[in-house]
């Protein structure tokens, strides 16, 4: 089974789908099979981000008019598989719970293949987001050094069930020093462990830096156009620190 990774954050804009393609790219780079799945349904992007041109999303096996092998789609510039939340003509439907349901059975069953499966979540606490949050081994919740980021992800973590709190890794973006990071991750980190019982941990932090928009103009990975970027070296120095991680999460049932 894959090591499930996903990718949440309380307000939009704070480098989820940024992050999500990155650290699929450097875990690709180190010879692992990745899968990537756009979760973000009401917003998905991450195809354009990395320039795929897809003609089957996920809204296509949830109709029932494509398999779930059918919807998933290779991406050359990140050297992973991705499924795609974008439909290529039309828009995306409200799923319901069976729908969902089907989509995480599939994705669990899809992920058995694949070393690590990241899931770009989006913003703020949805039916959906909890039931992905479920089958994932790490939660990246992203952060922005502003306080309207962290209060919104703190009403995140206060909306997730208390047994996959623990899967929370506070990963601050945007930041201007590994000192901020620190400061950012011990000060929010305090607050959930006061007043939600959370134990977040963290494994590491994404600096600004203007290369992450250039890259993103140019549809590719930030490694592949400047990989001596602070934050391409920040985003491989994460993805290290993912793969070697070995916590392992409580059941959702504890
Ligand atoms: N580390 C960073 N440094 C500078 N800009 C960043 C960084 N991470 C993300 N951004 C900027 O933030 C914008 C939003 O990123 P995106 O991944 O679309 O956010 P989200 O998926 O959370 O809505 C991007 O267009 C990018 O330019
Ligand atoms: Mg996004």
């Amino acid at each position: 089974m894959a090591k499930v990774v996903s990718i949440l954050s309380g307000k939009g804009g704070v480098g989820k789908t940024f992050l999500t393609a990155n650290l699929a790219h450097a875990v690709a780079l180190q010879r692992r099979s990745v899968l990537v799945f756009d979760g973000d349904l009401g917003l998905a992007n991450i195809d354009i981000q990395i320039g795929l041109v897809t003609k089957r999303h996920i809204n296509d096996f949830v109709l029932g008019e494509a398999t779930f092998e059918d919807v998933v789609a290779h991406s050359q510039s990140i050297g992973c598989s991705v499924i795609s939340g974008r439909p290529s003509h039309g828009i995306i439907v409200n799923t319901t719970p069976l729908e969902r349901r089907r989509i995480k059975e599939a994705l669990a069953r899809a992920a058995l293949a694949y070393d690590v499966l990241f899931i770009d979540l989006g913003a703020g606490i949805e039916a959906n987001v909890i039931d992905f949050v479920d089958l994932s081994d790490i939660v990246l919740l992203v952060v922005k050094p502003e306080p309207t980021s962290i209060m919104d992800a703190y009403a995140v973590v206060k909306a997730l069930p208390f047994a996959l709190r623990s899967r929370i890794v506070i990963t601050p973006n945007m930041v201007q020093t590994a000192i901020e990071a620190d400061t950012l991750t011990r000060q929010f980190g305090g607050v959930l462990r006061r007043f939600l019982q959370a134990e977040p941990r963290s494994l590491g932090f994404v600096r600004a830096d203007a290369s992450v928009s250039l890259a993103i103009r140019r549809q590719q990975p930030i490694s592949t156009c400047f990989p001596a970027s602070t934050a391409a070296v920040d985003i491989r120095a994460l993805a290290d620190r993912i793969l070697v991680d070995q916590f392992v999460p409580r059941p959702a049932t504890a």
